[in-house]
C-alpha cells in the first residue's frame, strides 16, 4: 500500500540564506576523538604532525565548515595553558567530567592546525566553570591578538607568528547542568558571561561570542534559564545555544522517528525567549541560535558505565548507529534547514568515534557510520536559500507525539549553480509515500539524480569488516514533468533529489 504526500515551493516564499555553519561538527577532549581520532602519531596514515590523513579526507568530504573545540563538559575543568608549548614540558591532568586522565599532547595550536588540513574553521568554547575572566579575555589574545603583547608573543614564541583568528567563541558549557564541574544558577552564569563577552571583544571587537542556552529541553529550569541570562547579556552576546540528544531506549521507533517535531518545537520556543527579552530591553537587535551540539546518543551508556576510570582516550560514547538513527538525523536536519533564519550554527555532536559520524580503529581503518550520509548531503546540496514548504502529508499519533507528519521535507535552492535540493523522509516503517513536489515558480526542472538511503534491517550498521552496509545509491527514480516532481519514498527511507532549474 501507499499514501501520496505533497510538498508545495516557490522561489519567494524564502526561510533564509542558509549560514554555511549549520553544518558545522564537534571535538571534544573525550574518549577517542582527539586520541585515536584525529590525531594518532605512529598511524600508517599519519602525517608529520600525527594527523590521521584517512580521518581527514572523510571530514573534507563532509566540507564541515566549523568545529566546535575541546569541550564539552571537558572545557569547564581545562585550563588551555596546559596545552601549548613544548609538548614535553605539559602536565598529564586528571579530567574530572570523562574521568580519564588528559596527557596534553595536543591543544589550542595543534588543533588550529588540524583545522586548517580540515579545511575547517575553529569555534572555542572558554572555562567557565573553573575559570573566568582572566583567562577569557588572555586565550583571545594569545589566539587572535597579532603580536606585541605577553600572550601573543608567547604564541609567536611556540611557533605561532601569524595569529589564528578564531572567530566564534562559546562562553563555557552547559552551565545549568549538575554535572558540569562549576555550574552556576542563571544569575551567577549570565554575570560571568556577559563580563567574559566584554573583555574578550575588548581584545578583539571582530569576534562573535554564544552564551549558553539550556543542556536540553527536559532541564527543570529550561525558559526561565534562557530568560534570566539573556536578561544579563543581551547586547553583549551573538547567539544563544541549544543542545538536545535522542535516543530510542524503548525500541519504539515510530517516537523516535517523531522526536524532531520536538527539536523544532523547543527552536520556537527558544526563538520566542530571545525576542520576549528584546521586547522587554527595547532592544534592535535580533538574537540568533547556535544549536552547537545535536544527535542521536544512547547506544552506548551502558557499555560506558563499564569502563574504568583514569586511563588516556579509553572508548567513551561509541555509539554504533544504524539506519533507523540515519534517519532520525535526516529529520533533525531538516528542521535545523526549515529553521535556518534563526538557527545560523549547529554542531553535529561529535566528528570522531565519539558519537559520531566517523569510526575508527587505533591503528587501523577509518570508516563512515549510517549517520554520515545524510550530514554529507545536506553539507554538499543543502547550501542556498532555504524555502518554506508548505507539505501535505498523512500522520499518524505515539502516545507521546501526535501529528506526526510521514513526510518530512525541505527543499533548499541554490541560485549560483541553478540548482534545487529536495531533503525528503518517509517516517512510514510499512508503506512508500508517493510524493509530489510543486516547484511552480521555477519553471521546467530535470533531475540531476536521486540519492536513496534505506535498508531492510532498520538496526543495520556499519563496521570495519562491513562498512559499507549502510550507503546511499543513486538511481531513485524521481521524474520532473515542467516544474512537478514526482518520486516513490520507499518505506523508512532518507531521499535527496537534486534538480537542475532550466
Ligand atoms: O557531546 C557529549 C557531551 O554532551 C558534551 O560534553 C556535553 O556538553 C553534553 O552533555
Amino acid at each position: 500500500m501507499s499514501h501520496s504526500a505533497k510538498m508545495i515551493v516557490d522561489k519567494d516564499f524564502v526561510i533564509g540564506r542558509v549560514d554555511d555553519r549549520l553544518y558545522g561538527s564537534f571535538i571534544e577532549h573525550l574518549g577517542r576523538a582527539v586520541y585515536g581520532g584525529i590525531f594518532e602519531p605512529g598511524h600508517p596514515t599519519a602525517d608529520e604532525r600525527g594527523f590521521r590523513r584517512d580521518v581527514l579526507d572523510l571530514v573534507r568530504k563532509l566540507r564541515v565548515p566549523i568545529v566546535r573545540y575541546p569541550g564539552g563538559n571537558f572545557v569547564s575543568g581545562y585550563d588551555w595553558k596546559d596545552g601549548i608549548g613544548p609538548v614535553e614540558n605539559r602536565p598529564r591532568r586528571l579530567d574530572l567530567a570523562w574521568r580519564t586522565v588528559e596527557p596534553n599532547l595536543f591543544g589550542l595550536n595543534e588543533f588550529a592546525d588540524w583545522s586548517k588540513a580540515a579545511a575547517t574553521d575553529v569555534m572555542w568554547a572558554i572555562n567557565l566553570g573553573t575559570q573566568g575572566i582572566d583567562d577569557a579575555r588572555n586565550v583571545v589574545e594569545y589566539a587572535n591578538h597579532p603580536s606585541g603583547s605577553y600572550w601573543s608573543d608567547l604564541r609567536i614564541s611556540h611557533g605561532y607568528k601569524a595569529p589564528h583568528n578564531i572567530k566564534t567563541w562559546c562562553l563555557g558549557n552547559e552551565m545549568d547542568g549538575p554535572w558540569q564541574i562549576g555550574r552556576k544558577t542563571a544569575d551567577e552564569y549570565g554575570r560571568a558571561a556577559v563580563e567574559a563577552a566584554k573583555v574578550m571583544k575588548w581584545v578583539d571587537p571582530s569576534i562573535e561570542v554564544v552564551a549558553c542556552g539550556s543542556s536540553a529541553l527536559g532541564m527543570p529550569t529550561f525558559a526561565e534559564w534562557e530568560a534570566t541570562v539573556l536578561d544579563h547579556t543581551y547586547e553583549h552576546v551573538d547567539f544563544l545555544s541549544l543542545h538536545q540528544y535522542y535516543g530510542n531506549r524503548e525500541n519504539d521507533t515510530p517516537t523516535f522517528l517523531a522526536r524532531s517535531v520536538q527539536m523544532e518545537e523547543f527552536i520556537r520556543s527558544v526563538a520566542a525567549i530571545c525576542d520576549y527579552v528584546k521586547a522587554k530591553k527595547r532592544s534592535k537587535k535580533k538574537m540568533y541560535l547556535s544549536f552547537d551540539e545535536w544527535n542521536v546518543w544512547f547506544h552506548s551508556n551502558d557499555a560506558d558505565k563499564k569502563i574504568e576510570p583514569w586511563q588516556i582516550a579509553p572508548p567513551q560514547l561509541e555509539d554504533v548507529y544504524t539506519m533507523e538513527d540515519a534517519l532520525v538525523v535526516g529529520c533533525m536536519l531538516i528542521s535545523l534547514l526549515k529553521n535556518s533564519d534563526r538557527v545560523r550554527m549547529a554542531c553535529l555532536a561529535q566528528l570522531v568515534n565519539v558519537i559520531a559520524p566517523i569510526m575508527t580503529e587505533n591503528g587501523g581503518a577509518a570508516w563512515a557510520q549510517t549517520i554520515y550520509y545524510p550530514y554529507l548531503h545536506a553539507s554538499l546540496y543543502g547550501r542556498g536559500q532555504a524555502l518554506v514548504p508548505l507539505v501535505q502529508s498523512p500522520k499518524y499519533d505515539t502516545k507521546e507525539i501526535t501529528d506526526v507528519p510521514y513526510l518530512e521535507s525541505v527543499a533548499v535552492h541554490n541560485e549560483e549553480n541553478g540548482e534545487i535540493t529536495i531533503f525528503a523522509v518517509n517516517r512510514s516503517l510499512d508503506d512508500a509515500l508517493l510524493f509530489e513536489a510543486d516547484l511552480r515558480s521555477f519553471g521546467d526542472c530535470s533531475v540531476i539524480e536521486h540519492l536513496v538511503l534505506e535498508n531492510a534491517d532498520l538496526k543495520a550498521v556499519n563496521t570495519s569488516a562491513d562498512p559499507e552496509r549502510v550507503a546511499p545509491r543513486a538511481g531513485g527514480g524521481a521524474a520532473a514533468d515542467g516544474s512537478k516532481v514526482t518520486a516513490l519514498l520507499n518505506k523508512a527511507s532518507w531521499n535527496v533529489i537534486r534538480l537542475r532549474t532550466v
